[in-house]
């Protein structure tokens, strides 16, 4: 892997299919995966992934599954025999579930093995929130060790915030994958992302996917602020 576009993924978010398959042909030339995440799986369902898939796109598949082990493995192994390249799960549901995740899509006779990314603590969620449910550690703790447990379980990767690049890094090596949304060109506001980082230092940190929506979409030119993206990637990653 390590073309600048087989590392973006655009954001659909998009409530119809209409406004999806626009987004799909226009960008898919651009574009190596597009995320389908859990207000477009909602409406649309499972046709929304066959729709990327025939227009060529690949699909991450951003559900992110919390539940008993058996129950997050059988979910996993759907992805697998729906076509996604990516699907994610909460590490939050444990070292036991993620390693039936692992074991299950292992055995899956599609053909098709997806990467297998954990979400570590959500960007949302800060030290309160975590205090409110039991939890008495530092987000900055508490990542890291996520992200081990993840790796140690035999998944693949995590999805976490620019910001936390280095330190999942240090705890979990170069041979894992890590997926950073959060990230804007200079040319993009802000929206509502508060702890935002350029493509470029996003990829200078060792992130290997980048997840990015309104950047694109709102653009009065989304196909040339994803050619801008790519760019801006394709020379972080000669300097890396
Ligand atoms: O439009 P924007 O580039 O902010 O979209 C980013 C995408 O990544 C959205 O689908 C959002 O839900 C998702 N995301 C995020 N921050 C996280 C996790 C996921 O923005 N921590």
């Amino acid at each position: 892997m390590s073309t600048a576009k087989e590392r973006l993924i655009f954001a659909l978010d998009v409530d119809s299919y209409e406004e999806a398959k626009r987004w799909v042909e226009l960008l898919h030339d651009k574009v190596g995966l597009f995320k389908i995440g859990k207000q477009l799986f909602t409406k649309c369902g499972p046709e929304m992934v066959r729709m990327v898939k025939d227009a060529g796109g690949e699909v991450f598949l951003d559900l992110k599954y919390h539940d008993i082990p058996n129950t997050v493995a059988k979910a996993g192994v759907e992805a697998c025999r729906l076509g996604a390249r990516i699907f994610n799960v909460h590490a939050l549901g444990g070292r036991e579930m993620m390693e039936k995740v692992v074991a299950e899509t292992d055995a899956c006779d599609c053909g098709n093995r997806p990467l297998r990314i954990a979400v570590t603590i959500l960007t949302s969620s800060t030290e309160e929130t975590l205090k409110g449910v039991g939890i008495d550690r530092p987000v900055e703790e508490m990542v890291p060790r996520l992200a081990k447990l993840t790796k140690d379980a035999g998944m693949d990767g995590v999805v976490a915030s620019p910001k936390e690049v280095k330190l999942i890094r240090e705890a979990c090596g170069d041979d894992f994958v890590i997926i950073t949304p959060g990230v804007r060109p200079a040319f993009a506001a802000l929206d509502d992302q508060k702890r935002v980082t350029t493509p470029a230092d996003a990829i200078r940190a060792g992130a290997d996917y980048l997840v990015i929506g309104r950047p694109i979409s709102a653009a009065d030119d989304p196909v040339a602020a994803a050619e801008l993206i790519l760019e801006e990637i394709e020379t972080a990653l000669a300097a890396r």
